[in-house]
């Protein structure tokens, strides 16, 4: 069985997160997503709308999604690696060559974003017209 791990926030879940999630569950036969939850977030200066188990909740639904497990630090990932027996870890191009450093536990893939569509984004446009 392959394994794939990712990581994100994934608040206000919208089309972009559910295609990521789409392409890297099609990488193997298993998806693992990494959340990160409301104190990593804090740590980052980030708020998301909805909390860690409203966010696990809504990824647990997803039909790609096999596993959720709660990201807690940048360090943790090639811990997960392999307590989780990962193969493969994937995330979204914008962090493109920024964890290289993972090639010496497992295959490392940045998938291209789905244009025009973010939280950032929805977060705008709903302030925009209100
Ligand atoms: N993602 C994507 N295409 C988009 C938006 C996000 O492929 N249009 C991917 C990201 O690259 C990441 C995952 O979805 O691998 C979760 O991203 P996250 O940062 O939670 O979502 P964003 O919409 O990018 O949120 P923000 O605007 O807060 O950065």
């Amino acid at each position: 069985m392959k394994r794939v791990i990712t990581y994100g926030t994934y608040d206000l879940l919208h089309y972009g997160h559910i295609e990521l999630l789409r392409r890297a569950r099609a990488l193997g036969d298993y998806l693992i997503v990494a959340l990160s939850t409301d104190e990593f977030n804090a740590g980052k200066g980030k708020k998301s709308y909805f909390s860690f188990e409203e966010r696990r909740r809504m990824l647990e639904a997803i039909r790609h999604v096999d596993l959720v497990i709660p990201e807690n630090t940048w360090e943790q990932k090639s811990e997960d690696i392999k307590l989780y027996h990962v193969d493969t870890f994937v995330i979204g191009d914008d962090w493109a060559g920024k964890f290289d450093e993972l090639k010496e536990h497992c295959e490392v893939v940045y998938l291209e974003r789905t244009p025009e569509i973010s939280t950032t984004q929805i977060k705008a446009g709903l302030a925009s017209k209100a």
